[in-house]
């Protein structure tokens, strides 16, 4: 049975994850209503990310019978000063997932949660590939470089390591 205290944790990651969901989707649309498409691709991309990893989360806790309650989604606005802060609110949104992890991992290792630690590990890894990401587009978009030709630089992760680009 996972620890009390890790499972309210869990069900208010998953309001994380899906408010994460949102605010990159609310980045996607910042950047398609200035017709940089390949942005709000990568962005769109992002936004289902982070919903699955909502959805992953929602199923640890039904697959050990925890309780579930779902919490209220955060508003997303699309007011952005400008496209460094739209990609700057990501890179701050990730390190603070990764503090939520970080704490989670503290809550399941006092507890002496090991299931629970177990599964966090997977997100604890996923949140370096995650900051690294959106620090590499923070560096993209600080260049100065014109965000149309900085569109052939997008690569996702995943797409580098299925060997679509040979580069990374
Ligand atoms: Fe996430
Ligand atoms: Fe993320």
């Amino acid at each position: 049975m996972l620890s009390k205290k890790l499972v309210k944790a869990l069900n208010v990651q998953i309001g994380s994850e899906f408010s994460a969901s949102n605010h990159y989707l609310a980045i996607a649309a910042y950047f398609a209503k200035q017709s940089l498409d390949d942005w709000a691709d990568f962005f769109y991309t992002q936004s289902e990310e982070e919903r699955m990893h909502g959805l992953k989360i929602l199923r640890f806790l039904i697959d050990n019978d925890a309780e579930v309650s779902l919490p209220a989604i955060k508003e997303a606005s699309l007011d952005f000063k400008d496209n460094l802060a739209a990609v700057n609110s990501a890179l701050e949104s990730e390190r603070n997932v990764s503090k939520q992890f970080d704490n989670m991992a503290t809550i399941a290792s006092k507890e002496g949660d090991y299931r629970g630690l177990q599964f966090l590990q997977w997100f604890i890894n996923e949140q370096v590939e995650e900051e690294a990401t959106m620090g590499k587009l923070v560096d993209l978009v600080a260049s100065g470089i014109n965000m149309f030709q900085a569109q052939q630089f997008l690569v996702h992760p995943e797409a580098a390591t299925a060997g679509e680009n040979p580069a990374q």
